[in-house]
């Protein structure tokens, strides 16, 4: 292993390239990662880097994102079947049908989208600033897709009416309220973490509610010990490596995004080599989801 991550220090210096590397990677990519981050952190970086190639740890509408908004840049996906089934929930005809029945009803669309949704919604969120995303709408009605359960904790939290599109993540679907009740029983003075993914009555659950990146914040800053980690088992590697005297618990050995898992060091090596699969998008729908893309990202 250690000659493969040679390689690759290697070739990426050759090549002006960047790892970004999103937390639910399994950890050999995270030791060779540049930046690793959640969805928004990854979409900053990716906007804001200097290197000409960007390899992107992750699955399909994360690369597309990071494309979108570095048009120029070299992206490539290691793993190209790697893809968020939430994301194809959706299709640009239905978006465009509900807004058809919802006129001048603003639509915020989740990252975790195609990019031709994208272009048909107003503005983007992550599960990081989807409440700050929605707030500065200023508006008494909104369309979010394709997440029900994040539409559901956004409207709680903003208290306006959130249309929702019935879309859902199958691996955070799996946290039930039985499950965290169970753990909880065998470690009473726990924090849980939820993820705003998982169903409304695991998040109503919840000490924190927040994104993969805010699970570090919420750990930085705490005095406890033991905390339930309710998303993707992957981030349990990266919250004990730095966090190593805290102890973390996670929701289950079924909580597990088999495309997140797709890239492999190998895989890396041979994308860097001829710089390939790219990611490639049709330019008009491109120019359309960008300006959704970095309205949101004005805001964040
Ligand atoms: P984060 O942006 O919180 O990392 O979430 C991404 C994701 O796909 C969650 O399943
Ligand atoms: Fe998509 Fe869920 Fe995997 Fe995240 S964990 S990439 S939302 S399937």
């Amino acid at each position: 292993m250690e000659s493969i991550v040679k390689k690759i220090k290697k070739l990426k210096k050759e090549k002006n390239a960047i790892i970004l590397v999103h937390n639910y990677q399994s950890a050999p990519i995270h030791q060779i990662a540049d930046y690793r981050g959640d969805s928004l952190g990854l979409s900053i970086e990716a906007s804001t880097t200097g290197a000409e190639v960007i390899i992107f740890c992750g699955v399909d509408f994360m690369a597309e994102t990071a494309k979108i908004l570095s048009p120029d840049k070299k992206v490539i996906l290691p793993a190209p079947d790697a893809t968020c089934p939430m994301a194809e929930m959706i299709t640009p005809s239905e978006l465009k049908k509900l807004k058809e029945e919802h006129p001048g009803v603003p639509v915020v669309t989740y990252v975790n989208s195609t990019a031709e949704v994208k272009a048909e919604s107003d503005i983007c969120c992550t599960s990081a600033n989807a409440v700050k995303v929605v707030k500065s709408l200023g508006a008494s009605k909104v369309i979010f897709t394709p997440d029900r359960n994040l539409a559901s904790y956004v409207e709680k939290q903003v208290g306006i009416e959130v249309i929702k599109w019935n879309g859902y993540c199958y691996t955070h679907e799996r946290i039930t309220r039985q499950t965290i009740m169970a753990i909880k029983e065998r470690y009473p003075d726990a924090v849980f973490m939820a993820h705003p993914e998982c169903r409304p009555e695991v998040v109503d659950m919840a000490d924190y509610i927040v994104s993969t990146g805010g699970m570090f914040d919420v750990v930085a800053k705490s005095s406890r010990k033991t905390f339930i980690v309710g998303t993707e088992i992957g981030m349990i590697y990266p919250l004990s490596k730095r966090f190593p005297d805290k102890e973390f618990i996670s929701a289950g050995s079924r909580i597990l995004c088999k495309d997140m898992k797709k890239t492999t060091l190998k895989k890396i090596v041979s994308s860097l080599e001829p710089l390939e699969p790219l990611i490639e998008l049709e330019p008009e729908t491109a120019n359309r989801a960008r300006g959704a893309l970095q309205r949101m990202l004005e805001i964040s």
